[in-house]
Order: structure tokens, then C-alpha cells, then sequence
């Protein structure tokens, strides 16, 4: 099991790029594998779990050529060859490894396919409820079995003739709206997908990109099935749930500034920003490219931290951000409550459970709640081994609270990481060692061999 350190920190660097973002990588690799033609994506994320889509398309029939690595992260460009909307029956079963995103997303497009595909993940995707998507695109007209109560995976999708429905959200969630939606496009005549609260709008964004029409009513969101994508090339900004922990280290270091470089802005997943700077660090952001998905730059300035409250529709805009939140929380003066955050509990683990037992063995002192914590902030935070139940954003949240910690803290597991975050490490250690210590972060950009191999062989011929 691998574990990494942390400690201390010695300085903040002046500049951070995070990888690309996770959500927008995902349904790229996902529309590319729809539209007949090629897709170049530029920006991609090579985590385990936007490779795991990757390959999924690829077992239904979309071809995948690699054009970039950066050495010590993966594949960052790519160029994917679909031959549209009829995909092909995959030879075996598909596996999600540890990815929600992938097993709910793919289950609509599957909806759509006149074939039966299993699809299975790793114990904790295994643990997760998918009676969310099970149901909605059961009325659509597929047939979605899995384990138990919660229609755990491994799932059986069984596509066939969907016909389109008004869906009202019981939760609001973007995987299962996104599963909607994209099975909406296999459907005669127009889906609509109500939202409880405004959810991350990616998928719809990738529609205008692709050429899909679609619509937005209030907090309905409608598409017209019959459409097909066309391939039309993305470029994938940074993920701003990965910035924020480098946000946080800095926000609660009075006097320290970092710029997070080509971040993604879309509004529906800025509300780190906005508790940040209820909080009292200075964060502003400056958009330089406004096309598709916004993105630019977020520096942020540290200061004392002051206790906020986060809850109801900001929820959902800061999901994933929790954590770490919680995190700045436990650095802040005062009592930090997070509520309505029920959803937490059927993350990659239970992250309710699994950020209070983690503070608590730290010295904080947190009340948990059934959908949230109570975080009383101030206290002197000790180092400590702790465990992260196989969930990426829990090993890093917990090695940025080491850097505010006495001693050293120990995360065990922390293969996990590569989920979301190839190269973590590295920008960690630009924390722990400053600048002249720090590991040579990966920077050079090589084609691989087998591309190389492949143009060799095209201009031989
Ligand atoms: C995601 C949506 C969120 C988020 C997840 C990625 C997406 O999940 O937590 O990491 O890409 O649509 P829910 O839709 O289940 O809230």
C-alpha cells in the first residue's frame, strides 16, 4: 500500500497548473466516441478514472490515437475516431474501475444501443446506488439490473427503443441528469430533466460544442433525441476541484499568494471562490478564454480565516470540494457548518464519516450530522497517520491539513490519488521543500512511441 508524507509547510509556490478537468475530460471522451469523424482533445486528464471511459469507448468501437504525453502524468492529448451514435457490443465486460461518472454516464448512452453490455467497478463504485440512473432510464424504456435495493453495480444495461420523458431530479446530481440527457438523444421527441438546484452544466455545454441543440427553462433542461454529434475538436481547461487544494493551503497562510493557471470558470463550479472569500482570503479570477467552457487564472491571497456557513443550493456547485473545505474549517476561527450535504455519505467513501474521523484525529473537534459536520476551528491541528478509505479526495485534503499540522502526517492508500490527480505529489512537495527542494515537476511532452512508429510507417509508404 503506498503512503505518502506530509508536514510543515516551508513556502507557497507563486504558480500552480493543475491537470485537466475530470467531468469535462469524461464526457469529451464520450462525445468524440459518439460523433462519426475524429475529435482532437487537447487538456485531457489521464486519471485512472477518465481512462477507464476512455477504453470504454474504445471496447465500443471508437479508435484512439495518442498525440501527447507529459512524462510522470499520462496522455494529455488525444484524437478519438467515432462512427456514430450505433456503437458497437463490447467483447466483454466494461469495467469503471472507480469512476460514478463513467457507470452512470455510459449506462444512458447504453440505454440507447440494441445490445446488452455488463458494466462492473472496483468495491467502492460497487457500493454505490445507480438505482438513481436505473430507474429513470428504465422508464425511458431500457433495462437496468444490479445488486439489491440500491441496483448496485455489476450492472446489465439492455438498450432498446427509448421513448423521451419529464424527469424530475429526486437529487440534484449531474451524473444523473447527464444520464438522462444523453439517453435523451436516442429517444423520439424531447426529454426534459428537471433540477431541484442548478447542477454542473458540462454536458450541456459539450451538446452546444458538438452541435446538439438543447434548451434551458428555468430548472428544466430539454434535448430532442434523433441528433448526432459532430466531431468538432475541445480543449479541456484545469480542474478547478484539484486547484482547490492548493486554494486552501494558501488561503489559510496570511501574507502567502498563488495563481492557479488555466483553471475552468464555469459558474456552476466556482463556489470554492465564493466561500473562500466569505472566509476572508482574497481570491480573484480573470477569464481568458470565455469560448465552450470558461477558464483562466484564480490567485488567491491568505488571511486569518473566519468560520462560515455552507449549505443549500451552493451545495451541489462545491461538491467535491468539501473536504478540503472542511479542511479550511478546521483552520478558521470559529464553528464551520456544513449541511444539506447528504449526498457526501455515497461518495467514494462515506465523506462525512470518513473528513470527521480524520480532523477528530488531528484534535478537532467536529459534530457530526446526517447531512454534514460541525467543525470547530482554531484548534492546533497534531500530525497523524490516517487512513483515506480509497477515496482521492479524501488522501488530499488530509495531506493539505498536514501542512498546517505539528509532526508529520501519514496517509496510507494513497494509490488512489491517481483517480483525479496524476502528479499530486509533486505540487506537493513544492509546499513541503519550497521551490529549490521540490521534485522536477513534469513538464516535457513527448509522443509516444508507438504514434511515432505509426507516422514512420505512413511516410515509408
Ligand atoms: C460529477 C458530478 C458530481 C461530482 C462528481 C462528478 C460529474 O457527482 O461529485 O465527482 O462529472 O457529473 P453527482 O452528480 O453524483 O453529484
Amino acid at each position: 500500500m503506498a503512503s505518502l508524507k506530509s508536514k510543515k509547510l516551508k513556502s507557497i509556490p507563486a504558480e500552480i497548473t493543475v491537470p485537466g478537468d475530470k467531468s469535462i475530460s469524461h464526457r469529451s471522451a464520450m462525445f468524440a466516441g459518439l460523433a462519426k469523424g475524429t475529435t482532437v482533445i487537447d487538456g485531457f486528464l489521464p486519471s485512472e478514472d477518465c481512462l477507464c471511459t476512455v477504453h470504454a469507448m474504445q471496447a465500443l468501437g471508437a479508435t484512439v490515437e495518442p498525440l501527447e504525453e507529459v512524462e510522470g502524468i499520462g496522455l494529455v492529448k488525444l484524437a478519438i475516431t467515432g462512427n456514430g451514435m450505433k456503437l458497437k457490443a463490447p467483447s466483454k465486460p466494461v469495467d469503471c474501475g472507480n469512476s460514478g461518472t463513467t457507470i452512470r454516464l455510459l449506462s444512458g448512452i447504453l440505454a440507447g444501443q440494441n445490445f446488452k453490455t455488463e458494466l462492473f467497478g472496483d468495491a467502492s463504485l460497487s457500493r454505490r446506488p445507480m438505482k438513481r440512473v436505473a430507474d429513470p432510464l428504465g422508464q425511458m424504456g431500457a433495462k437496468i439490473t444490479g445488486q439489491g435495493e440500491k441496483i448496485c453495480a455489476p450492472l446489465t444495461v439492455e438498450g432498446g427503443n427509448l421513448k423521451s420523458i419529464y424527469y424530475k431530479l429526486p437529487v440534484a446530481s449531474a451524473q444523473v441528469k447527464s444520464a438522462i440527457l444523453l439517453a435523451g438523444l436516442f429517444a423520439q421527441g424531447k426529454t426534459t430533466v428537471v433540477e431541484p438546484v442548478p447542477t454542473r452544466n458540462h454536458t450541456e455545454r459539450l451538446f452546444t460544442h458538438f452541435g446538439i441543440k438543447w434548451l434551458r427553462e428555468d430548472d428544466c433542461v430539454t434535448v430532442y433525441g434523433g441528433q448526432e454529434p459532430r466531431a468538432t475538436d475541445i480543449v479541456v481547461p484545469g480542474d478547478i476541484s484539484s486547484a482547490a487544494f492548493w486554494m486552501v493551503a494558501a488561503a489559510a497562510t496570511p501574507g502567502a499568494q498563488i495563481t492557479l493557471k488555466n483553471v475552468g470558470l464555469n459558474p456552476t463550479r466556482t463556489g470554492i471562490i465564493k466561500v473562500l472569500l466569505r472566509m476572508g482570503a482574497l481570491v480573484t479570477s480573470s477569464e481568458t478564454h470565455s469560448d465552450g467552457e470558461p477558464r483562466g487564472n484564480i490567485t488567491v491571497r491568505g488571511g486569518d480565516l473566519n468560520a462560515t456557513v455552507i449549505g443549500g443550493a451552493e451545495i451541489p456547485n462545491v461538491i467535491d470540494e468539501l473536504p478540503i473545505l472542511a479542511v479550511a474549517g478546521a483552520l478558521a476561527r470559529g464553528k464551520t457548518l456544513i449541511r444539506d450535504a447528504s449526498e457526501l455519505r455515497v461518495k467514494e467513501t462515506d465523506r462525512i464519516a470518513a473528513v470527521a474521523q480524520n480532523l477528530r484525529a488531528m484534535g478537532v473537534t467536529v459534530t457530526e450530522h446526517p447531512d454534514g459536520m460541525e467543525i470547530e476551528g482554531g484548534a492546533k491541528l497534531q500530525g497523524a497517520t490516517l487512513p483515506c478509505w480509497g477515496d482521492h479526495r479524501i488522501a488530499m485534503a488530509f495531506l493539505v491539513a498536514g501542512l498546517f499540522a505539528e509532526g508529520t502526517t501519514t496517509i496510507e492508500g494513497t494509490e488512489c490519488i491517481a483517480t483525479s490527480y496524476p502528479g499530486f505529489e509533486h505540487h506537493l512537495d513544492l509546499f513541503l521543500l519550497g521551490d529549490t527542494g521540490a521534485r522536477p515537476i513534469p513538464v516535457m511532452s513527448t509522443v509516444p512511441q508507438p504514434l511515432v512508429d505509426k507516422m514512420n510507417r505512413a511516410k515509408s509508404s
